[in-house]
């Protein structure tokens, strides 16, 4: 039994703060707990290891009421120590690999899916998959389900050309956009784990007077709200990222109330939405 804290402060670890897929998911939490009478205090591991196991330690410290949080990688380590302390946590943007923990995510294989099935169906066979950190599940899956579809149509690995990113920011975006124009032969579409990087490629292909759909397609991921605001409006692959913070701290509420039965272990898969606004036929 997930023992509550005594404060009225819900704290919301997130990997980047400055991501307003983020910003989304704690509006989402901050809602949740405002109507339940608590707060929330929203921490950024900034994807580091040490800084989450620091939040962590001062979270048990503050007796918070609970974490809702993604992991800085898959090892879950820190996760047994949360809950040898009786710490309440749920896991958002990525699925509980152990039936003790409770999560809301979203497939991201369906949404790796969604982008590849949009650019081929639209002509394209040389994708390029700006990836961030492997070490991430949920940007794992999205290159995992853009792979699928292209291997069910027939084409074969090397139809999804792989450019690293060192992040998963828009400067992250610019660095592999650069890259990506120095490839011998240029794939026609670009496929980005999240919109971060697209606008950071956006940014690079622009510099560089290659034209965004006509020259090169160009797919995100999360919707952000700056996404449609592009210079070029981008085609992105939706997360429901407000309704994941929301959900997250309803069921940290629901785990950590006067009422709250033994620990029930729920895993929320939320859909994601392709929102098209701009292709290329090929
Ligand atoms: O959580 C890892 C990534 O998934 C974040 O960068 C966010 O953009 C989401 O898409």
């Amino acid at each position: 039994q997930l023992r509550a804290g005594s404060s009225r402060i819900m704290a919301v670890l997130v990997l980047d703060i400055r991501n307003p897929f983020f910003v989304d998911v704690a509006s989402g939490a901050e809602r949740a707990a405002r109507e339940a009478g608590l707060g929330v205090m929203v921490c950024n591991s900034g994807q580091s290891a040490q800084d989450e196991a620091d939040y962590l330690a001062l979270f048990a410290e503050q007796r918070v009421r609970g974490v809702l949080l993604t992991p800085v990688d898959g090892s879950g380590r820190d996760l047994a120590a949360l809950r040898a302390q009786g710490i309440a946590h749920i896991l958002v943007d990525r699925a509980a690999a152990s039936e003790a923990v409770c999560s809301v995510s979203v497939d991201d294989v369906a949404g790796g899916r969604l982008a590849a099935r949009h650019l081929v169906s639209t002509g394209h066979r040389s994708i390029a998959y700006v990836g961030g950190p492997s070490g991430l599940d949920q940007v794992r899956d999205r290159r995992v389900g853009a792979l699928t579809v292209l291997e069910e149509a027939g084409l074969g690995e090397d139809a999804l050309v792989e450019v690293s990113a060192v992040g998963l920011d828009v400067a992250a975006g610019r660095d592999a956009g650069a890259r990506l124009l120095g490839l011998a032969s240029r794939p026609t579409a670009v496929f980005c784990a999240n919109d971060l990087l697209a606008l950071g490629v956006l940014q690079a292909l622009f510099a560089a007077g290659v034209r965004v759909p006509e020259d090169i397609a160009l797919v995100g991921y999360d919707d952000i709200e700056f996404a449609a605001a592009a210079a070029v409006p981008l085609t992105s692959v939706r997360q429901p990222a407000f309704a994941m913070g929301q959900q997250a701290a309803e069921m940290l509420i629901e785990e950590t109330g006067p009422q709250s039965a033994a620990h029930r272990h729920r895993h929320v898969v939320l859909q994601p939405e392709l929102v098209v606004r701009q292709s290329s036929m090929r």
